[in-house]
């Protein structure tokens, strides 16, 4: 069965996409009935928070996968069974061995073994803001000299258009191999979202853009045996213009809500109220929420390679840049509305008060620090002479990270009526479920909230920002 999409207005489309004619060397029939059939050999590259639940929603349809990373410590810790993402329990991936259907590798010679390489290494931007490929093009220089007749190798990494067919391509074709006649290529964006429970790897779409008609028939084969749906579209670039088009968004209407919440608070109106009440109209709106700032692998980053990648055509991006700066605002403003509630609160000021902030992770629920926002509002907090003390489930210790290695080490306090009533004022960045927020609002003096996680308390010491 080569399709799991619904009938509607997509399905002849999609037919009329999938049915081009094959200029390819090798039986892609036969290749087409390895993934259909479920015996073909899967590559994960990048065993990260995406590749590491791709791996799992392979193998609980039946296939085979090897996971390669360069961290020899992340694939010991894998091939002992256990999991390095806090989301993901121990137990999942010790299943996964007792299977047989799994183990990590750091040896890419391995790649001989399978049918298909699936790709999902980081892509971040660089000192300057611009598109770090560098792990997309290493990457492909480590399969180079493994690529075979007949391999499908499909990039997952969010990137800007252009990036599968004019930086990898040609890294993979220097050895002679030709794409789209001897191996196959292909785009399809990751969307997973970690710690989503609703939808997990298997229950997002996947929309695949192939380099060829072979590449996208053989990608959607694959794609089909283990999510809901898959969604061909006519190329690599249209693939990757999709992932960013999501992201940015998101990002822009992240900014929007930002910048009302700031218009509102002058006003004396509760923007959470009002996203609230807008959000009973059956059609056209969406709620989004605000909060001390963006953070994560994505949102912050990826609206950036379209920017960067605009330039080369002369256009610039002032929607995309302008809700950058508006989010990247945001945990100044949190400053600013934390220090004129202790000084309205008895003349106390931020100089030499002690602060305990709830949660680091970037967002509710996971142990993901990259790009969060609390930590440059540490950053901004001991500038201005105050000291902080953090809690959060997630992150029991701070890791070291390149924007914010200061902080590496500084451990998670546990939140007692003792913790609560020491600090001079609680500054909520991410709301985790779990905190006993009433604790918090009942013994600390002030509580300063960015996600509305107090609103159900009622309590008179809470100040949202
Ligand atoms: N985290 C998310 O929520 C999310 C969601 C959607 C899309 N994405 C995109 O997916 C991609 C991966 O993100 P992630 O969050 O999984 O990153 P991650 O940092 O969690 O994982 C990437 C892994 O790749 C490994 N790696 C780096 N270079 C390598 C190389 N040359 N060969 C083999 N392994 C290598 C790293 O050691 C790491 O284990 C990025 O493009 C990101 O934008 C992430």
């Amino acid at each position: 069965m080569l399709s799991l999409a619904p009938p509607g207005p997509v399905q002849p489309q999609r037919d009329a996409i999938l049915s081009n004619p094959s200029p390819s060397r090798v039986d892609v029939e036969q290749l087409r009935r390895r993934f259909l059939d479920r015996e073909a050999v899967i590559g994960v590259i990048g065993l990260g928070y995406v590749g590491l639940p791709l791996v799992g929603a392979l193998t609980t349809k039946g296939f085979s996968v090897i996971g390669f990373d360069v961290d020899g410590e992340k694939v010991a810790v894998l091939n002992a069974g256990r999991s390095y993402i806090h989301h993901i329990p121990h137990e999942t991936i010790a299943d996964l061995l007792r299977q047989r259907r799994f183990r990590a590798v750091t040896d890419f010679a391995e790649l001989a073994q399978v049918d298909a390489v699936l790709i999902c290494v980081p892509t971040p931007l660089t000192r300057h803001r611009e598109p770090d490929l560098s792990y997309v093009s290493g990457t492909a220089r480590s399969i180079a000299p493994h690529l075979k007749p007949g391999h499908l190798i499909v990039l997952e990494s969010t990137t800007y258009p252009g990036t599968t067919r004019e930086v990898m391509l040609p890294i993979l074709e220097a050895g002679g191999l030709k794409s789209g006649r001897d191996f196959f290529l292909a785009y399809s964006p990751e969307r997973e979202d970690p710690g989503n429970s609703q939808y997990s790897t298997t229950k997002i779409p996947k929309v695949v853009g192939g380099d060829g008609a072979d590449a996208l028939v053989l990608a959607t084969a694959l794609y089909d045996q283990f999510v809901s749906r898959t969604v061909p579209v006519s190329s690599c670039e249209t693939a990757e213009a999709v992932k960013l088009t999501e992201n940015i968004f998101r990002a822009v209407n992240i900014a929007l809500v930002n910048e009302l919440k700031m218009v509102y608070a002058a006003m004396g109106i509760d923007v959470w109220e009002v996203i609230r009440a807008a959000s009973t109209k059956p059609f056209g709106f969406m709620p989004f929420y605000p909060g001390p700032g963006l953070g994560g692998h994505c949102i912050p980053i990826d609206p950036f390679y379209l920017t960067w990648k605009a330039r080369e055509y002369d256009i610039s991006t002032r929607f995309i840049e302008l809700a950058g700066e508006i989010n990247t605002a945001m945990p100044r403003y949190v400053i600013e509305r934390l220090q004129r509630a202790l000084d309205e609160q008895g003349g106390k000021g931020l100089k030499g008060a002690r602060v305990l902030i709830l949660g680091v992770a970037y967002k509710k629920n996971v142990d993901d620090l990259r790009e969060s926002p609390t930590l440059k509002i540490m950053e901004l907090l001991e500038a201005r002479g105050a000291s902080f003390s953090y809690h959060d489930p997630y992150v029991p210790e701070i890791r070291p990270s390149r924007e914010h290695p200061e902080f590496a080490g500084r451990r998670s306090v546990p939140l007692t009526a003792e913790t609560a009533r020491s600090a001079d004022v609680a500054l909520i960045c991410t709301d985790h479920d779990g905190v006993d927020y009433r604790l918090l609002v009942e013994h600390c003096p002030l509580v300063i909230d960015t996600r509305n996680a107090c609103a159900h308390l009622g309590a008179g010491n809470v100040v949202k920002a």
